[in-house]
């Protein structure tokens, strides 16, 4: 066994990954690779909170995220990739948390009253939908992570973790770290239409786009709107692809400021050398990913045996809770 500091983070399986869930969230689970013992995890159970009439592309949408994590370069040597709902002491530790919150603190919860208003559905909640942070908290906790790598919207789940694991501990004895989050930069990254990036905007860019796709979307996206014409000043800071310069050709990016500010390179240009830019930056990702897509036993391979390294963890973390609770 090593010393090393546990790190555990999911997503919800949304299928294909884009360059916002690339920059927002998996570069930095990358690096987190060599300094902690990490657990990365597909949240399918959680997405079952907001889309249960989708329940069926659960499993395909889990295959495309796992592809897309291991072509990201995750390690399956040095991490432990694994599928929520394959450990079912998540559970039963999620069941003895829901004792821990009130109601009241759950409704409070910014990320729930966002989504209650954004999905529109008014009396239709399910208690699943409300308790949420509670399952998220037993997915930290079941490892007893010491950090979780977040973005900034997940802020308030942590808290409510830490509020559990506090509880917790006052009532049955020191059994859980209080885990930090570890927030990540560029949570704001640009779509193709200069708004956030995301899914249900249609204006991602996929990390396993090919040349031609990454080309289709990024030659028409979005500019500085005050830049009408090729002798108009640019205002990069409002331009999406001088964000995606910063990110993926971070050396041409100063270049790339003062020649849109002067008109000395025109949007088309700028946008062509960006475009060889960044399918340079992709082309490794994506050859690994095919990779392993024309080999789906390996894949298997793997995830079967993160779920036994995690199911092992959380067997013992839940051997000392019952422990604790004398009970079970
Ligand atoms: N709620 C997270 C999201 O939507 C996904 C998630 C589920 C998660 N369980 C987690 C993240 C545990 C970190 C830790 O992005």
């Amino acid at each position: 066994m090593t010393d090393k500091k546990i790190i555990l983070s999911g997503m919800r399986p949304t299928g294909r990954l884009h360059w916002g869930n690339y920059t927002g969230a998996l570069e930095n689970w990358l690096r987190l690779q060599d300094e902690y013992r990490c657990y990365f995890m597909v949240a399918d159970w959680h997405s079952l909170t907001t889309a249960l009439d989708r329940a069926g592309e659960v499993a395909g949408n889990t295959h495309e995220m796992l592809l897309d994590w291991l072509g990201a370069g995750l390690d399956p040597e040095r991490s432990v990739l694994f599928v929520q709902s394959q450990i079912k002491e998540h559970a039963e530790l999620y069941l003895i948390l829901c004792m821990l919150i009130s109601i009241g603190r759950l409704e409070r919860n910014p990320t729930f009253k966002e989504q209650v208003k954004d999905l529109d559905l008014k009396g239709e909640i399910s208690f699943g939908h409300l308790g949420y942070p509670v399952l998220q908290a037993a997915d930290i906790l079941v490892y007893r992570a010491h950090a979780v790598p977040v973005g900034e919207d997940q802020l308030p789940h942590l808290e409510l973790t830490r509020e559990m694991a506090r509880r917790f501990n006052n009532h049955f004895g020191e059994i859980f770290p209080e885990p930090d989050g570890l927030v990540t930069k560029f949570a704001r990254f640009p779509g193709t239409d200069g708004r956030r990036m995301s899914k249900s905007l249609g204006n991602t860019i996929e990390i396993a786009a090919s040349p031609e796709e990454i080309k289709a979307k990024l030659m028409p996206a979005f500019t500085d709107p005050a830049r009408q014409r090729r002798s108009d000043p640019g205002h990069p800071e409002v331009c999406a692809i001088y964000t995606w310069y910063q990110k993926f050709m971070p050396q041409e990016a100063d270049l790339t400021a003062t020649e849109c500010r002067t008109a000395a390179r025109g949007c088309v240009d700028c946008k062509k050398r960006l475009l060889a830019g960044v399918i340079e930056h992709f082309a490794p990702l994506r050859e690994r990913r095919a990779a392993y897509a024309g080999d789906p036993r390996r894949v298997e391979e793997i995830v079967q045996a993160g779920c036994s390294r995690a199911r092992r963890a959380a067997q013992e973390t839940m051997a000392r809770v019952r422990d604790a609770m004398h009970i079970g």
